[in-house]
């Protein structure tokens, strides 16, 4: 691997940066001053940084299908984790943002930090599309007025512009062959007039229970939640519950750039 790449990889700068840094004749090889970032390099030279060893860091990149039932954490004491799916995998990797407990869907997992700031950031607007069983009804103004912004606080709290998509809507009776085999959110069977309603909501932030707060705003309890797409990138179809795999060079790509163009 080209020295440039190795130091822009193991986080000492970007490519540009690393460079220059060579240039200048702060990083050795095998204890000799090297200023070509082109410079080839091999498992086992040692390369120091102003005198500190640096170790490469490959950066990783899965998808995982989360289940319901475990919590977005790098170690939880009770539940389990989205860590446990990945014991096989190198040490280092942590969950881009958080899906509760009971959300199912995409989750990014990740050793790069400038990706995880490159998703999770606000300033980013990254997308983020959910798929939503929830108990109630809504009308097309109200729907407006949740794409437009709901105060989900307790004071001034406004949600960004959001997207919000009915595709379902009548009563929970007519529904029951579609919920069947989905591990839905535990609700009071008397509570509500048992009318239901489908769809998709797309938000561009990630504040906690962000999209159970905006439904329930307008009276709406979600009883299943699933994350289906993240910017351009959906859950792949192939994967089960619980599997992962790593991004391909072409969804990394896709995600990274897309959030160039918006800075
Ligand atoms: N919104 C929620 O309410 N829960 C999630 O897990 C993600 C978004």
């Amino acid at each position: 691997m080209r020295l440039d790449k190795f130091l822009a990889e193991s986080g000492i700068a970007g490519r540009r940066k690393v460079r220059a840094l060579i240039q200048s004749g702060k990083v050795t090889v095998n204890q000799v001053i090297v200023t070509e970032p082109a410079m080839m390099i091999r498992k086992e030279d040692v390369v120091e940084y102003e005198g500190e060893r640096i170790t490469y860091q490959e950066k990783r990149y899965y998808m995982f299908h989360k289940p319901s039932g475990c919590v977005t954490a790098r170690s939880d004491e009770v539940h389990k984790t989205v860590m446990d799916y990945f014991r096989e995998e190198p040490k280092g990797i942590f969950p881009v943002g958080r899906l509760d407990k009971d959300t199912e869907g995409l989750l990014f997992l990740t050793n790069d930090g400038e990706f995880d700031y490159a998703m999770m950031n606000p300033t980013k607007h990254v997308e983020k599309r959910y798929f939503f069983w929830a108990l109630g009804q809504m009308d097309e103004e109200t729907r407006k007025q949740i794409e437009t912004g709901v105060e989900i606080g307790d004071g001034d709290l406004f949600t960004k512009p959001a997207k919000l998509e009915i595709t379902e809507s009548g009563d929970l009776a007519m529904y029951q062959e579609k919920l069947k085999g989905l591990t839905l959110r535990p609700y009071n069977q008397g509570a509500y007039n048992r009318k239901l309603i489908g769809g998709y909501l797309t938000i561009c932030e990630g504040k906690k229970h962000q999209v159970k707060r905006m439904l329930k705003a307008h009276g709406c309890y979600v009883l299943y939640l699933k994350r289906v797409a993240i910017g351009d990138i959906e859950l792949d179809p192939q994967l089960n519950k619980g599997e992962h795999r790593e991004l391909t060079a072409k969804e990394i790509d896709i995600l990274m750039n897309r959030n160039e163009k918006q800075d």
